[in-house]
């Protein structure tokens, strides 16, 4: 297996099954310093920069967390319009990166723009973690994903994944990689204008990746072990901020998940949804056996005490 030390964290394409295995392991091994809210010191004397040029709540803050959790310090920007990249000058990546690779010991960035993270890669002397770029990739959120589903099932092999939402979304294609790493079967449900390119399709058949379109959730909700979840109400990820206006829409029941919806669905299955959710996810399947959405907050602070441990080479 490929050394995690020194390594970008760009994108799951390519991420390798035994690699997942590898991550979990080493996440179970820390699992408990955030169970009971320790500091360690496994990361003293790193630094980690956090470039966030759009918004976030959870990816950010979890990363900020498993640094501190690690007894790591933090530094960084949360808000691009108080950086030189987002006033007058427009600061390039390249210069950017040139500065913050001087300023910690790895990087953690968001960037409305697909490809952005792995062009800071290119530049940058130390590693990058892609926390999201434009509608391209979000590797962490998907890796947490994965660790929360194997723990809750016990396997990821001979699963059946619905996966419901805009399947633009930057989730929807790191799922796609990582589910093909495994015997997991998968029905994707979205808006037509929503749905899988051709483009990412030829991907994904060239992965072998076993796959249905339905146009309605009920179709394959008694299919379903693990039921993936993003909003069709979104904003637009190709920007760096998207302000709410008016009034937004509401989603179709189509690719709604309601507690009714739920009574069609295998005893034992899960739904997880990255978060933010708009009505997509009504509340009042929170308070079902089927939620696993607020275990995954938990499971993204260790998913990234994990892989800042792998790729600062204090884990091997
Ligand atoms: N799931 C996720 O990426 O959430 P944030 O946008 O809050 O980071």
């Amino acid at each position: 297996m490929r050394s995690f030390a020194g390594r970008d964290i760009l994108s799951l394409k390519g991420f390798e099954r035994e690699e997942y295995f590898r991550v979990f392991e080493v996440c179970d091994k820390l699992a408990p310093i955030a169970r009971d809210r320790l500091i360690s010191d496994l990361l003293a004397n790193k630094i980690l920069v956090t470039a966030f040029y759009q918004p976030s709540t959870r990816t950010r803050l979890a990363h900020e967390a498993a640094m501190l959790r690690l007894g790591g310090q933090v530094t960084g920007f949360s808000d691009v319009k108080m950086t030189r990249a987002g006033d007058f000058y427009q600061e390039s990546i390249k210069d950017t990166v040139h500065m913050l690779e001087y300023y910690g010991d790895v990087i953690v960035m968001r960037h409305f723009q697909q490809g952005a993270p792995a062009e800071a890669a290119r530049w940058a002397s130390i590693p990058v973690i892609n926390a999201g770029d434009g509608w391209g990739e979000h590797p962490t959120q998907v890796l947490t994903d994965m660790y929360t589903i194997f723990k809750e099932m016990g396997r990821l092999d001979g699963l059946h994944f619905v996966l419901v939402g805009d399947m633009r979304m930057r989730t929807m294609h790191s799922m796609s990689y990582a589910m093909a790493q495994f015997d997991i079967e998968a029905t994707y449900i979205s808006p037509p204008e929503m749905s899988l390119t051709d483009e990412f399709k030829v991907e994904i058949d060239e992965l072998n990746l076993r796959y249905r379109e339905v146009e309605h959730i009920e179709e394959a909700i008694a299919d379903a072990d693990v039921i993936y979840m993003e909003p069709v109400v979104q904003p637009d990820y190709t920007k760096s901020r998207d302000e709410r206006e008016g009034d937004v829409g509401l989603t179709p029941a189509n690719y709604q998940v309601t507690k009714k919806l739920m009574r069609s669905a295998k005893p034992d299955s899960i739904i997880l949804h990255s978060l933010p959710r708009m009505d997509e996810l009504l509340e009042e399947v929170d308070y079902t056996r089927h939620a696993r959405y607020w275990v995954e907050a938990f499971n993204g602070v260790v998913m990234r005490m994990g892989l800042l441990a792998l790729v600062l080479g204090a884990m091997e």
